[in-house]
């Protein structure tokens, strides 16, 4: 992949397909650690006197948070001290005036990329190509950033399309993710693995793929206690909860990894519920499992202690009022001189959550299922296509 150092930025007009998919909260975007990361390119950019042309999407068709990109634009315009326009069209001369009317150093936000239908064509860049509106962007603008890591398991129009055609490059955020993603995922040596969360098919499918080269697994949150009801534990209401969230789905596949894999793969010694900290086969069965228990927050602190290499997806229990799970493994990947990385779903949040600093970890990803599907050995279409015409 070519990187940003490897073109002049100056006068240039890039198209920057960025990731601004945020919660939104009361109708406010909400700045968290991805928005802060996307927009240190945004400034580089604008700071090196290129002329910026933002793609990014907000939600998905039919989900509540599937918004305009009206209050972004505030935002970013805040953030970066000077106007960000929201252009309404992805092609047609409101574009074309847009983007030729600005100044080096300008900024501009186009609408919400999904509420165009031909994005969400999931079809090869060879076809993505073609769309319209990114043969008409191309042809207004010199070279396309693709700093969407986040988004980068997507084969969508924006993600994929303008390669093909256009000299193309890879933002900070997606460089410095692949690089230090594919360190713990393909080079270090026997790391150990903390995996919690609410999908044990996300489990699953990074351990496909990873368990024969790592130390151990430590398993927490929902797939911990998937695990523990394969052993034959009731877990009071919660095994019920698990099989109405369809959570229990890949039960089979958990059996054969912990049945192969019974040295590496660790479970819970001990859960925390409603009313105190359980042994698992002594959950009363009317009570309610919400998070690891003390006897494991003690073991899983100690064995990350004792490691060289530690990658953690997704939180131990149900964090927001069961914290002290996830605050414990938190802790003792902060604390730990191994090589840390966080990732998937929400766990870059658990960072601020538990006041801790981001460069108390090796590395913290902001992505979720790109996350997931790269440490699971899949091809993510941004970087193989980036990798292709490069
Ligand atoms: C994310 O939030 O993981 C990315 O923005 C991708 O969003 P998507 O899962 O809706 O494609």
């Amino acid at each position: 992949m070519k990187t940003l150092e490897e073109t002049p930025l100056e006068a240039n007009k890039v198209i920057l397909r960025t990731d601004l998919n945020l919660p939104i909260e009361d109708g406010e975007p909400r700045k968290t650690i991805r928005f802060k990361r996307y927009l240190k390119t945004i400034q580089k950019l604008s700071e090196e006197n290129a002329k910026t042309v933002i793609l990014a999407h907000q939600g998905r068709p039919t989900r509540k948070d599937f918004t305009s990109l009206e209050k972004h634009s505030q935002i970013l315009s805040n953030e970066l001290n000077q106007e960000v326009k929201l252009v309404q069209s992805f092609f047609g001369q409101n574009l074309e005036e847009a983007i030729n009317s600005m100044e080096n150093g300008d900024v501009i936000l186009l609408e919400n990329i999904r509420f165009l239908s031909e994005e969400l064509q999931n079809v090869k860049p060879d076809i993505h190509k073609n769309d319209f509106f990114v043969k008409t962007l191309a042809e207004n603008t010199d070279i396309f950033v693709n700093d969407a890591f986040s988004a980068a398991h997507r084969t969508h129009g924006s993600i994929v399309g303008f390669t093909p055609i256009m000299d193309s490059y890879a933002g900070i955020v997606m460089e410095n993710e692949f690089e230090s993603c594919k360190k713990i995922r393909d080079d270090l040596e026997d790391p150990v693995l903390v995996l919690g969360g609410e999908k044990p098919s996300d489990i699953i499918r990074m351990l496909n793929h990873m368990i024969e080269d790592v130390d151990k697994v430590l398993l927490g949150g929902v797939p911990g206690e998937l695990a523990l009801m394969i052993q034959g534990r009731k877990l009071g209401q919660k095994s019920d909860w698990i099989k109405e969230q369809g959570f229990d789905k890949g039960r089979k596949d958990l059996e054969n990894l912990l049945e192969q894999y019974k040295d590496k793969i660790i479970v819970p010694k001990d859960v925390k519920t409603d009313s105190g900290n359980y042994l698992p086969e002594n959950v009363p069965e009317d009570d309610m499992v919400w998070d690891i228990g003390s006897k494991t927050q003690e073991k899983y602190s100690e064995i990350i202690e004792n490691t060289d290499s530690v990658l953690m997806k997704g939180p131990m229990g149900a964090f927001e009022d069961n914290p002290e799970g996830t605050k414990s493994i938190i802790d003792a990947l902060a604390d730990t001189e191994a090589f840390t990385v966080l990732g998937g779903g929400h766990t870059s949040s658990l960072v601020e959550r538990f006041n801790r600093e981001m460069d108390e970890f090796s590395h913290v990803s902001i992505a979720g299922g790109a996350f997931v599907r790269f440490m699971s050995g899949e091809d993510l279409p941004a970087i193989k296509t980036l990798q292709k015409y490069s």
